[in-house]
This record gives structure tokens, sequence and C-alpha cells, in this order.
């Protein structure tokens, strides 16, 4: 049995095309539509109610479009919205980006190994990244810090500017010497984009995405429902955005560049 419905994804903005990139490396038959809302992006610094309400209104246009999951491709939205679209869309099944990444850590990460999650503020400032992984893993220590400026930054596609590279020095130098972690957790979607350059200033630490737990999750849940697609089937890929830039194409061109599947591009104000 097999369900070709496409999954939805979204996010705030571009970030979540890399569990797009992450998914569909996992799940190359699955038709995906992705809606990103740049129009109103950042989420990270706004409040948890008008986060809650962006939410839900993704959701109700993705629902619409009859997806049979939702990825919600956004640490923010994970860490401050998950409970309360659950709770109105008691139908659906949500894959959060937060809680995969908890589950997967029990095999990666080693006992007593210093964690650096870094995040927006909702997600640094809702502890969720910290209290999940004591939770498994007591004997860890988890350090949070709140990155603001690196979602403008990347939405406007400075992925190799000097003021990226000066932002992530201001943030992270201190932090990295001091505690010299073995691991950080980009708890943000969009961090995977500019992973080398956090990797060439911090050498010797190992980076998680958690985007790719996340796609494991899916693949998961999709094979034990019986919602996986048909495997012969070419997957499609719509890609709404709130304010459709060139930075948005272009990103989704360089994400999906060596494919000839079918992509479309869509502009819709919720
Ligand atoms: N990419 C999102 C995240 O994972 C949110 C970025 C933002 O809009 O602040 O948290």
């Amino acid at each position: 049995m097999s369900d070709n419905r496409p999954i939805g994804i979204f996010d705030s903005g571009l970030g979540g095309l890399t569990s797009v990139r992450a998914i569909k490396e996992l799940l190359p038959n699955e038709h995906i539509i992705y809606f990103g809302d740049t129009a109103r992006t950042p989420y990270g610094s706004k409040s948890v109610d008008t986060i809650n309400k962006f939410a839900q209104e993704i959701v109700q246009f993705l629902i619409e479009n009859d997806v049979k999951v939702i990825g919600i491709a956004c640490n923010t939205v994970s860490a401050s919205s998950l409970k309360n679209l659950k709770k109105s869309f008691p139908e659906m099944t949500f894959i959060d980006i937060i809680q995969p990444m908890v589950e997967a850590s029990r095999n990666i990460v080693k006992e007593q190994a210093k964690i650096v999650v870094i995040g927006t503020e909702v997600t640094i400032n809702s502890g969720m990244y910290e209290q999940k992984i004591k939770q498994i893993l007591p004997n860890t220590k988890v350090i949070s810090k709140a990155c603001p400026l690196f979602v403008t930054l990347i939405e406007q596609g400075l992925l190799s500017d000097p003021l990226l590279d000066s932002a992530i020095h201001t943030y992270l130098d201190q932090i990295m010497a001091q505690e010299k972690p073995e691991y950080l957790i980009l708890g943000c979607t969009h961090y995977p984009l500019i992973s080398d350059r956090l990797q060439k200033f911090y050498p010797d630490v190992k980076i998680l995405n958690p985007a790719l737990s996340q796609a494991e999750a899916t693949k998961k849940i999709l094979f034990e429902n019986n919602l996986a697609a048909d495997p012969n089937q070419d997957a499609k890929y719509t890609f709404y955005a709130s304010d459709l830039s060139d930075i948005f194409q272009n990103m989704i061109e360089h994400i999906l560049a060596d494919d000839s599947s079918e992509i479309n591009f869509k502009e819709l104000r919720l």
C-alpha cells in the first residue's frame, strides 16, 4: 500500500530548505509542498503568541493542500508552538525538529560531553534542548547560546560575507574557547547553510544538524503507518513563499541543483 499525497514542510523562511534537502535525500520519491514565511521572517525574536498565530495559518494552508504529515522545519516553532498545533489539528501528524535530534543524541553524544546549542532567542529561551538532553543524558553539560543575527544575514544571502564572520566571532568565540565543547547543535534550520564557516572557525567541534534526525524520524513514521509513496513515483516539489525573492529561488536551485525533478515556485501571502 502506498500514499502519494505530499509531505508538508514549513519554516519562517529559507532555513527549512535544509530539512527539505535531508528529507529528499532519504525519501526521494515523496512529493513535497514547502512554505517559507519569508515576508514575516525572522520568527525567532517574536512573541510566542505571534508565532502560534503564524504557525496555525501555515498549517491550515498545508492541510488544505492535502498533505499527509507535516514536518516543522523550524526549531523556533517546534519550541514554541508544537503543543498548540497538536491541540488545534489533532488529526495531523507533526514531526518537529527538536525531539528527533534529542533522541538521536542518545547514540551520538558521549556521556559527560559538553554540548553547545545555538538557536534563535525563542528556541534558546525555551530551554527545550537543554531540558530534553539532560533527561536522557544527565551527565552532559549543555550550554545554550542565542545567535539572533544569523537568520537575518542568511535570509539576505550573506553566507560568506565578513559581516556573518564577525557575527559568528562575536557570539561564539568566547564560549567555544572557554567551554571547548565536543558538540555543536545547530538549533536553527538556517544554520546548516553556514556550517562550513562554523567548522572553519571551530575545527575541533563535531557539528550536529537536527535536520538529518528529523528526516530519519519522517521516514520511520511514513513506513510504520503505511504512508510512504510509491517507490516508482517521480517526486514533485512545490515551494511557496510569502515573499518570493530571488534569494529564496536561488537557494532552492542551489539545494536541488543536480536534480531533474519538477520544481514549482509560488508566492502566497497568508
Ligand atoms: N529557521 C528557524 C528555526 O529553526 C527560525 C528562524 C527565524 O525565523 O528566526 O528556528
